[in-house]
This record gives C-alpha cells, structure tokens and sequence, in this order.
C-alpha cells in the first residue's frame, strides 16, 4: 500500500506510532497522506486506540486479523508412517475417562517425538520476520517435519487443513495459516505437533514479529511463565488442580485473564486423550492426582481483555471477541517418580 505526496507540506500527523506510519507508508509531513490516513485508514484501525490515564492518545502497533484464505492441501509421502484419523484405521481407545499410565517403551517414544516437536519449534520461531506468510511458515514446517521423518499431526486432525496452527494477535488458537501476513508489532503463536515413532509431541510458543509494544511483550512473557508455573506444580500426588491454582493468579495478578474454552490434554500413542487439563478455576476441574507415566500437555492462553471467544465459520479459528491480546504456550510433561520431566524442552 503506497501513497505519493503530490504536496510538500510540512504539517505533524496525529500521534501516530512509527509502526503505523511505516505500514501505510505515510509520509508524515504530506497533507494528502495525512488527510486519506484519517479517512481511510484510521477507521479501519480505530478499535486499536486506547487512552491511558494523562489522555495521550495511543495507538497499538498490531494489525487486526481475520481468517484469509487457505492455499492448495500439501502431501505427505507414502513412507511417512500417519496417525489413525489419517489412514482411516480405528485408534484404540483407552475408556473413557481414566488416565493412562504410559509404559517405558511409550514413554521412551514419546521422548523421541516431543524433542523432534521442540526442534520443529525453534526452526518454526527462525521463520518469524515482518513480511512472511503464515502459509509459508507453514509450508516450511511441514516440509521440515516430513524431511525428519515424522507426520505433522494437525494436518486432517478432524478435518484441519494445514501442518501448524498459527494464531496471530487476537486470534486465540487454532488459527489456520493463510494468506495472512506477518508486520512488524504483531505477535504470533506456533503450535507444532509431530506425529513420530508412533507418539504425538506437542508443542507451542508465542514469537514478536519485529519489535513489538511494551503490552504485547509482558504478556509474552507472562504467558511463558505462568506455563512453567503450571509444570511445577505437576508431581506424584498433587491434583490436577493444582495446574491452575498455580496459573491462574499469577496471571490475574499481572492483569491477564485465562481463556477458559480451550484446555491443555492427555497425549501419547493418540492426539487427545483424558484428562482435561483446567488452567483455571472450574467446577469442572479433575480432583484426580497425578501419578509417574502420566502424560499430558499444559497450554495457557492469557488474554489482555475479555475472554469472550468466537469461532470462526471456517470451524477453527477462536478469535477474541474485543480484538484484544492473547498469547499462548504449551508443553508436552511427564510425571516421573520425583517430579516431572518437560518433554518438549
Ligand atoms: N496442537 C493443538 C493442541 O495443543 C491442537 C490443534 S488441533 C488442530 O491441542 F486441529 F487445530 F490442529
Ligand atoms: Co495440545
Ligand atoms: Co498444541
């Protein structure tokens, strides 16, 4: 998007942050850029402005997104080993609602998967730059993934489309990769899962595209630790419960809230198994206590505003209600005999 200046003027904008003017690529000084910013461009970005207590207006440096649109089905390879849903064959399926104590060859496999989950992760967070795609992010996951030998299990998990989830800005979780592209001042977070020897391992984080504002950055890395908080709390006896009692007033005390539709799960030879894993307070929350050669994810999502959430109609995208925030990170975790292991490390 480029304006030209026909004038030379020499008039100051509006208090507009440098991201915004880079953006549009407004020059600051033209009268005509100045005036199609406040006619065109500043409706379209109004619910990013806030006033803070002196009344200066701000303006957020992150762009507002909607689901785009979602390119051509990649292939997996014939020697690929795929997950059941994938192939059509029946999983096995534990009952209902125990929860599985994992054996040592499982367990030794789902340590194979999750590091490969992981690494997959910090190739995914070296594609992060303004510019990129987050179909290309995508594609290059998906070809990493495979060239290391392993199915990328999001890819047909009843019925998503893609090899990741890339959930940009106010999109919560299980965002598609589109056309969408990455400006400088958004944050984006990448949920890897690798389906290898077998096991699932998964895993997911939160990056800044460029330089990001002050806001964005702290609930990063609130997001972060309040994730490490909730594996801390997982040991031989303590409840499920405790995962939350961990997060959610640390996240509440640094003035996030917790997304209370999605939840963290039981993973190992299938994608989701029990339990639900709460992160914040719920009637609803499993009083079960943990045992070593349990397996299960935690993944925080801490919401800036509200935590009002629509889906998308494309059946997957959870966008936030009010346009604001949310971060996510996640982690694969076993419970050994004296604590827990994280094993997407
Ligand atoms: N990886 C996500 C999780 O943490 C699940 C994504 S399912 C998908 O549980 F179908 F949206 F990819
Ligand atoms: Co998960
Ligand atoms: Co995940």
């Amino acid at each position: 998007m480029h304006i030209y200046c026909t004038n030379n003027c020499i008039s100051t904008l509006l208090e507009l942050s440098l991201y915004h003017i880079r953006m549009y690529s407004i020059n600051p000084t033209c009268q005509l850029c100045k005036r199609r910013l406040v006619e065109v461009y500043l409706p379209q970005i109004s619910s990013l402005f806030f006033y803070n207590k002196r009344s200066i207006r701000h303006i957020r440096s992150y762009q507002i997104v909607r689901p785009g649109i979602v390119s051509k089905r990649k292939e997996v390879p014939e020697h690929i080993v795929k997950p059941g849903y994938v192939t059509g064959k029946l999983q096995k399926q534990s009952s209902r609602s125990a929860i599985a104590i994992h054996s040592e060859d499982v367990i030794g496999r789902m340590r194979a998967s999750c590091s490969l989950a992981s690494y997959i992760l910090q190739f995914a967070k070296g594609l992060v730059e303004p510019g990129i795609s987050t179909d290309e992010i995508d594609s290059c996951i998906h070809d990493e993934i495979v060239r290391c030998g392993a199915y990328p299990s999001t890819l047909l998990y009843k019925g998503f489309p893609k090899s990741c989830c890339t959930s940009v800005n106010n999109v919560v979780c299980h965002g598609i990769p589109d056309d969408t592209i990455l400006q400088c001042g958004d944050i984006i977070n990448i949920d890897v899962t690798v389906y290898y020897m077998g096991c699932h391992g998964d895993t997911s984080d939160t990056f800044p595209v460029g330089e990001v504002d002050e806001k964005a950055q702290h609930l990063i890395s609130i997001t972060q630790s309040a994730l490490l908080k909730g594996v801390l709390a997982c040991k031989p006896g303590a409840r499920f419960t405790e995962i939350a009692s961990a997060i959610e007033p640390y996240a509440v005390t640094n003035g996030f809230k917790i997304c209370r539709r999605f939840v963290g799960h039981g993973i190992g030879e299938s994608f989701h198994m029990p339990p639900n894993v709460y992160h914040s307070f719920t009637v609803l929350g499993d009083r079960r206590k943990m045992e070593p050669g349990m397996i299960f994810t935690i993944e925080p999502i801490l919401m800036e505003g509200k935590t009002n959430v629509e889906i998308a109609t494309d059946g997957w995208t959870a966008l936030s209600k009010d346009n604001l925030l949310s971060a996510q990170a996640e982690h694969t975790v076993l419970v050994t005999d004296t604590g827990r292991d994280i094993l997407t490390k």
